[in-house]
């Protein structure tokens, strides 16, 4: 009877030995097959591709009118393999806009793909309706026609879909572009501004291909801020190699990624000036040689090259202040090797960068009349709800000062924060100044496991009690479960519903 209990013990011990030896071989080998890197890997065959800048027809208000039209593509990004894809007048990605302070512009936006879908200024301050967020629908075969007035600095702005519950697979596909803004102040300052030669458009984004070539939509294990890629596009080409010919070179970076942090190095760790942050230039341009962007953010920097040089581009190891296994598990250990940038002998000399860039009007926080607090938990709630469309989450008084206190409370993943219709000035995280690559206007900021970021906005006098600004998670699947509220900016004194009428704003024809 001993024996028979001893030898199901035994039996018991070997048993839950063998699941113990499995679960940890198996955490073991997801651990260590979760790091992703192509450093070394890259044969940097492909000249890097530049979005064509779209040139304005003019009309007879004197407004420049840009034609935009959602298609479908196909694509060969790796060799010898078809992607099929989203553009925006373009197979994959979009021609570049361009306009100046003080332009009124028109843009035509034609859905000629068979889904309904909409069309984002990202940084763009212009009126709530205009804003392309998730309530201007563009149904299939029509034509959306929002007119602004570029009224904001000199600033690489962007645009992209923000149908809600899709905005992750829009872009991810392929529908994205950037809007460049120009003004005297910054035409002044002699920066490298020939694009396409020294100023430089770079889309950042990573994706995971199929055998077939095709998209691969699907999480890594354990990944809790949705698509992570194993290879990088820079402007939608796979494997990119510049040609510089001059001995500055100012990069436009946009992370353009669904989900995916970056930290930007180069392989041999040269320093570069940062001279713009998400919403235009930095009053003094900062040396550094590295710099973190989470999804939805820019920077602009200006890169020395030398004669005969050959350097590369990297993301190392962004660090995402996680846990160790959420930052194995987010991307955090990876490293990519983006682009290969090189010279030949005769390099023309640009004139150096100013010291001083612009003079930046700071919202005072002696003027602020209210502060407010996002708390950001689980993939999906923002202060504990998810996103409806017909609630008004904020009410904002138009030409006031605000503080927005941002929170992530959790360990578990990390997060950013966006707002539209303004541009906010960091003003600490985690108690402490902000690094000096966030002293600039922003409008989407990287908020890590346990962070608490405090930013500080003047509101715009566009009004309007019935089309929402959004402000939201720019991890995209995080937006898309609803991590993204709503807020309306009236005027002093109103009383407005906080409940929105259900009709669509949309103006379609
Ligand atoms: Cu880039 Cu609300 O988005
Ligand atoms: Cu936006
Ligand atoms: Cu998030």
């Amino acid at each position: 009877m001993v024996t028979k209990v001893k030898k199901y013990l035994l039996y018991f011990i070997i048993a839950i030995s063998f699941i113990i030896v499995c679960t940890a071989g198996f955490m073991a080998w997801t651990f260590v097959s979760s790091k992703t890197s192509t450093v070394g890997e890259l044969s940097f065959d492909n000249p890097l591709r530049i979005p064509e800048l779209l040139e304005p027809t003019i009309d007879s208000e004197g407004r420049k009118v840009f034609d935009l039209t959602f298609n479908n593509g196909e694509v060969e990004f790796i060799d010898g393999k078809i992607t099929k894809t989203w553009g925006i007048s373009a197979p994959y990605l979009a021609p570049t806009l361009r306009a100046e302070r003080g332009d009124e512009v028109v843009v035509n936006i034609k859905n000629d793909v068979n889904e309904p879908t909409t069309l984002h200024w990202h940084g763009m301050i212009l009126p709530a309706e205009m804003d392309g967020g998730p309530h201007q629908l563009i149904s299939p075969g029509k034509v959306w026609s929002p007119t602004w007035t570029i009224s904001q600095p000199a600033s690489t702005t962007w645009f992209h879909p923000h149908l809600h519950g899709e905005t992750a697979e829009h872009v991810y596909r392929g529908a994205a572009g950037l809007f460049i803004l120009d003004d005297k102040e910054s035409n002044e300052l002699n920066l490298p501004d020939d694009y396409g030669i020294n100023d430089i458009p770079l889309i950042v984004q990573d994706k995971s291909f199929n055998n077939d070539g095709s998209m691969s939509n699907e999480s890594k294990i354990f990944s809790n801020v949705g698509i992570l890629g194993d290879e990088i596009l820079v402007n939608g080409t796979h494997s990119p190699n510049f040609e510089a010919t001059t001995n500055l070179v100012r990069l436009r970076i946009l992370n353009a990624s669904t989900a995916r942090v970056y930290n930007f190095e180069f392989d041999d760790k040269r320093t570069y000036q940062l001279i713009a942050t998400d919403g235009g230039l930095v009053e003094t341009p900062v040396e550094i040689e590295s710099l973190l962007l989470s999804p939805g953010e820019r920077a602009e920097i200006v890169v020395p090259i030398k004669p005969n040089d050959s350097v590369v581009l990297q993301s190392n190891s962004p660090d995402l202040e996680s846990p160790f296994w959420s930052q194995r598990y987010n991307g955090g250990d990876d490293t990519f090797d983006i682009l290969k940038i090189q010279s030949g002998n005769d390099l023309t000399e640009l004139p150096m960068i100013p010291s001083e860039l612009v003079k930046i009007d700071w919202p005072l926080p002696s003027d602020v009349v209210e502060t407010r607090h996002f708390e950001l938990t689980g993939t999906s709630l923002i202060n504990g709800k998810e996103m409806d469309m017909n609630r008004v989450d904020e009410v904002v008084v138009a030409g006031t000062t605000e503080i927005w206190k941002l929170v992530n409370p959790r360990e578990e993943t990390y997060h950013n924060f966006h707002a539209h219709g303004i541009h906010f000035s960091v003003l600490d995280v985690n108690g402490e100044e902000p690094p000096e690559y966030l002293k600039g206007w922003k409008d989407t900021v990287y908020l890590p496991p346990t962070g608490k970021v405090t930013v500080i906005a003047r509101f715009e006098s566009y009004v309007n009690h019935e089309v929402p600004y959004m402000f939201h998670c720019h991890i995209l699947m995080h937006e898309d479960q609803g991590m993204m509220g709503q807020f309306i900016v009236v005027e002093p004194g109103a009383n407005p519903e906080k409940t929105l009428p259900s009709h669509d704003h949309t103006h379609n024809h």
